[in-house]
């Protein structure tokens, strides 16, 4: 047998066409765009590329993205209090922090300064706060975009064993919680784990974003295992992820390739936030 391969790309098109029509009937009733601001510190190279490929897709939709730069040393004193200013400007209805940022600066503490209902990547505490709740609004984009992976291959997660290997705030927390949300037996495993094995040979959904390349391979998965690759890793030869795809595709019956599998959908994902944000704001405008 050999594992059907997940078409990223489709799946992001067909987010983006559903985006560009609802965007298309918001406008005859708000008559503006949606506008959003992306804080780039310093010049991470794998950065300027994904913002490269999600400015085109907010262009496709009818986004407007803008960028404000700042040399790699920048305070973190800058940062808050632009971010402040962008929470009280009415022309700007969603904010983004490009991650990485240097060391200097708190991930955390810029995360929490941008006002909840700006807040495109769903970092907020209020807003990670919620999906943990199930009151899921702001989702971050990347386990938003594995859920609409297996929503668009069909794929109930309900009662399923589904193995995450990532433990970090921005990945496997959330989509942690969301899978909850739905009724999936979790298990997350990272660094520490004593048997990375143990835990994901038993997976009917194996999930994993360790950063690290063939981390995981034929030996790792059960028969029929669906495998979706976060990782993504700029190596000599190219892009990979974790998964050592040819070693995998005999036994898996599904896998998301990278590239091409979870980044594109991530992006169109962030494009779908961006469009909550702008209808939080517009929504404050109609009750004033
Ligand atoms: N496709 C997308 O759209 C997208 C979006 C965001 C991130 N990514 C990619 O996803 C990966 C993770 O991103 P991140 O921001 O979550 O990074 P991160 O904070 O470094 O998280 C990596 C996670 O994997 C765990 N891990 C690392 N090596 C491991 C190993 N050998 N065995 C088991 N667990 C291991 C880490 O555990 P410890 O914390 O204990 O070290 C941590 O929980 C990266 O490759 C990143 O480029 C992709």
């Amino acid at each position: 047998m050999t594992a059907t391969v997940v078409n990223g790309r489709t799946i992001a098109q067909a987010i983006r066409k559903k985006i560009t029509d609802e965007l298309l009937s918001l406008k005859t009733q708000y008559h503006k765009n949606p506008v959003v601001m992306t804080l780039v510190v310093g010049k991470e190279p794998s950065s300027q590329l994904y913002l490269k490929l999600r400015d085109a897709a907010c262009t496709e939709v009818g986004i407007i993205s803008h960028h404000m730069n700042f040399d790699g040393k920048v305070s973190e004193e800058t940062i808050l209090k632009t971010i402040r200013t962008l929470n009280a400007d009415a022309s700007v209805h969603g904010i983004l922090v490009q991650y990485p940022v240097p060391q200097h600066l708190s991930q955390e503490t810029l995360m929490q300064a941008i006002a909840p209902q700006k807040d495109v990547e769903g970092f907020h505490p209020i807003n990670l706060g919620r999906t943990l709740l199930g009151d899921e609004h702001l989702v971050p984009c990347t386990p938003f975009a594995v859920l609409k992976i297996l929503e668009s291959l069909q794929v109930d997660v309900k009662g399923k064993d589904v193995v995450i290997v990532n433990h970090s705030n921005v990945v496997g927390k959330p989509l942690a919680a969301l899978l909850l949300n739905r009724n999936a037996t979790v298990s997350i495993c990272h660094v520490f784990t004593k048997d990375l094995k143990q835990y994901t040979q038993n997976a009917d959904i194996l999930i994993t974003g360790a950063g690290v390349p063939n981390l995981i391979t034929k030996e790792h998965i059960k028969d029929q295992a669906i495998v979706i690759d976060v990782g993504i890793i700029q190596t000599k030869d190219g892009v990979c992820g974790d998964v050592d795809a040819a070693s995998v595709r005999s036994k898996a019956v599904l896998l998301t390739p990278v590239p091409g599998g979870v980044g594109p959908v991530t992006i169109a994902c962030a494009l779908m936030n961006m469009v909550k944000t702008y209808k939080n704001y517009m929504s404050i405008v109609k009750k004033r």
